[in-house]
């Protein structure tokens, strides 16, 4: 292993140290909360990443599934696809790479892509147009961890072990393109899903800037912001 990744790797495992968490956690709480509180997100009665992913390669009969973030492969080895490629610097899939490194060489189209590698809104933009590039025509993006449920499981740098980071904003961001259709369904704390297609219902936002978009926005206009909706109901239009 050369240098460059050995400090890569030692970095991305320090963010998740717990010291680190706790003083962050102390910033974000006497600096920056608005003290909102809770959305009231409750996942516990619907379905799992596992579910949505394996239905949508089902129902759209997907050859190959691409998952950028595959930790210890809870998802990547439990989904039935033809072919299967994961990406993570650290641990799981196929290819020990970052998003970044990965996408710079790849030549290959995938149906479905799953992004939950580093959960900044930076790093998620990127992946997203990255995929994007990568998608088959009639593709799907999906991405993991997009509906936090209070300014802590958001905030960025990480402040506790239960954290979406603001993968939220690229969704916002998503939202406003009319060149792609995009949904969050409420389900394993939010999965966001990219259509290459026209865009059925774009926001309209005049921030051009989405990594500065407040979470007091997101906290009041949550619903049309990630147009959420229910698994049931994304099955019926994908
Ligand atoms: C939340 S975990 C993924 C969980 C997995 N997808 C699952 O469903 O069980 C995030 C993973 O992203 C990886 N990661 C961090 N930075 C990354 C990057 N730049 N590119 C790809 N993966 C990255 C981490 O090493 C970690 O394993």
């Amino acid at each position: 292993m050369n240098i460059k990744n050995f400090i890569k790797k030692k970095y991305i495992r320090l963010q998740g140290s717990r010291n680190i968490l706790k003083l962050n956690y102390f910033i974000e709480k006497y600096f920056r909360d608005k003290k909102l509180g809770n959305i009231g997100f409750d996942f516990s009665d619907k379905p799992n990443r596992q579910t949505v992913v394996q239905k949508i390669i089902e129902t759209k009969k997907y050859n190959s599934y691409l998952e950028i973030g595959t930790f210890h492969d809870e998802l990547f080895k439990n989904i039935k696809c033809d072919k299967k490629v994961g990406v993570d610097p650290v641990s799981g899939g196929t290819i020990r790479k970052t998003s970044d490194e990965f996408f710079k060489d790849n030549k290959e189209k995938f149906d479905c892509i799953f992004i939950d590698g580093l959960h900044y809104y930076s790093q998620v933009k990127r992946d997203i147009e990255n995929s994007l590039k990568a998608l088959n025509s009639n593709g799907i993006i999906l991405l993991h961890d997009c509906l936090p449920n209070n300014y802590f499981e958001q905030a960025v740098p990480r402040c506790q072990i239960t954290w979406n980071g603001d993968v939220w904003k690229a969704v916002v961001e998503c939202r406003t393109k009319e060149n792609i259709d995009t949904y969050t369904c409420y389900a394993d704390f939010g999965i966001g899903v990219i259509f290459n297609r026209k865009n059925k219902s774009p926001l309209k936002l005049d921030s051009q800037n989405f990594s500065k978009i407040d979470f007091e926005d997101y906290f009041y206009k949550h619903k049309e912001f990630m147009n959420i909706i229910e698994y049931e109901d994304l099955i019926k239009i994908i």
